[in-house]
């Protein structure tokens, strides 16, 4: 059975790339490496925790000699790549743990790799996930982020992304490192942790706490369900040519406040409030520093290439996802109050 290393396994994303890995490809064992940060959640993958197909492994990236003895004493077919710091505010106010993670936790995978598979490179993956971030911002309407758009990080969190982006490549030109990129735009749905900006919304909503939306609401992100990144990731697992990279985006653009006033009715109905009464806890805040005004992917090369397309309107996936957290309220409450792993660590859920 091949072996596949997925890391950041238990985190919004990851859990959902390894519940599709270990439920459709019963031909690969999954190996789960994420050190449980605040944002890791063993939780997310209660049911599946229990496949024949799955591992988890604790463990921290940063850690080179432990990532050197993880992968060379298996012998992984592929690499899944998605452990991160992934939250723009945390990286305003402490970007060193960027640095740490999301680069040189990258370069310690990328070195692991290139020591395990020496020789012996065919048919191996080192797959990195990655963010339409990099590519800066947008300002004219109906214009995109291309796999050919300059790099323009903004925040600390992009930068580190652009660079753990630069290496890949790098080990690919200079080490023939058999790697795949994506760079996909915001993503929603279940288990995404309360300090970005959709499950903040639902948690303050149900919550009678104040909506903080960042400076006039007026900047747009371009939104896809999370599963329907996961599938993307699995198309270009099995699909993508080496070296190459591929956008991944939901053609879905919204502004902050239209989102938020649009998930403000639909709670309003599930929780058989007046009409008006969530939006009323609408505050708008000081904006976030150098707040990137727009992102917007072009994923025709996905599509036309790979044969991936979003499947899911976006009122019909923010249904789920809202349908979700209140089915999940406990999961809520035990990310938010610290009761899942004995502390509490969020600067931003709470306010
Ligand atoms: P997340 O913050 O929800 O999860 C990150 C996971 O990585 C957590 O389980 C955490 O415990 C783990 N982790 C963090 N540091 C680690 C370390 N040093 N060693 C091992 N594990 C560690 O993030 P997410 O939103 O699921 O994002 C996953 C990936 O996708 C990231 O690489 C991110 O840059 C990228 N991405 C995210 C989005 C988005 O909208 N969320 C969009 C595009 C790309
Ligand atoms: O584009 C992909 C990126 O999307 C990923 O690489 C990141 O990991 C992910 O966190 C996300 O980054 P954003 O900064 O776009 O997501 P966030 O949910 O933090 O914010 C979305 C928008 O909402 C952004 O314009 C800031 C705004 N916002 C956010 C929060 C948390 C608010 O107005 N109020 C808030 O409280």
């Amino acid at each position: 059975m091949k072996k596949i290393l997925i890391t950041g396994g238990a985190g919004f994303i990851g859990s959902h790339v390894v519940r599709r890995f270990v439920l459709h490809h019963p031909e690969y064992h999954i190996y789960n490496l994420d050190a449980l940060t605040y944002a890791g959640n063993l939780e997310n993958l209660r049911d599946v925790e229990n496949a024949p197909n799955y591992t988890f492994v604790k463990g921290d990236i940063v850690d080179a000699s432990f990532i050197d003895s993880l992968i060379s004493e298996n012998d992984f077919h592929g690499i899944i790549h998605l452990a991160a710091e992934s939250h723009v505010d945390r990286s305003i106010s402490d970007p060193m743990s960027f640095v740490m993670t999301n680069v040189v936790g990258t370069v310690n995978l990328l070195n692991a790799a290139k020591k395990a598979w020496a020789g012996d490179m065919a048919g191996r993956r080192f797959y990195h996930v990655s963010t339409d971030e990099v590519y800066g911002e947008l300002h004219d309407p109906g214009t995109f982020f291309l796999e050919t758009t300059k790099y323009d990080p903004r925040s600390p969190y992009s930068a580190s992304k652009a660079s753990s982006d630069h290496f890949v490549r790098a080990y690919h030109n200079t080490y023939k490192l058999p790697v795949v990129i994506s760079n996909c735009s915001n993503n929603y749905g279940p288990n995404h942790f309360p300090e970005k900006l959709i499950p903040l919304m639902i948690h303050n909503i149900l919550n009678n706490k104040p909506l903080p939306v960042y400076g006039k609401g007026e900047n747009i992100r371009d939104w896809l369900f999370v599963e329907d990144h996961a599938r993307a990731i699995d198309v270009i697992f099995h699909k993508g040519v080496n070296g190459d990279t591929y956008n991944i985006g939901g053609h879905n653009e919204w502004t902050n406040i239209d989102l938020v006033k649009l998930l403000c009715g639909l709670m309003d109905k599930k929780l058989g409030r007046a009409e008006g009464e969530s939006a009323a806890l609408i505050t708008y805040v000081t904006d976030r520093a150098g707040h990137d005004l727009r992102y917007a992917i072009d994923a025709t090369k996905l599509s036309e290439e790979l044969g991936w397309k979003p499947s899911l309107q976006f009122e019909e996936g923010l249904e789920r996802t809202v349908d979700w957290y209140l089915n999940n309220k406990e999961w809520l409450h035990n990310v938010t109050s610290g009761e899942y792993k004995g502390y509490y660590d969020s600067m931003y859920v709470n306010r």
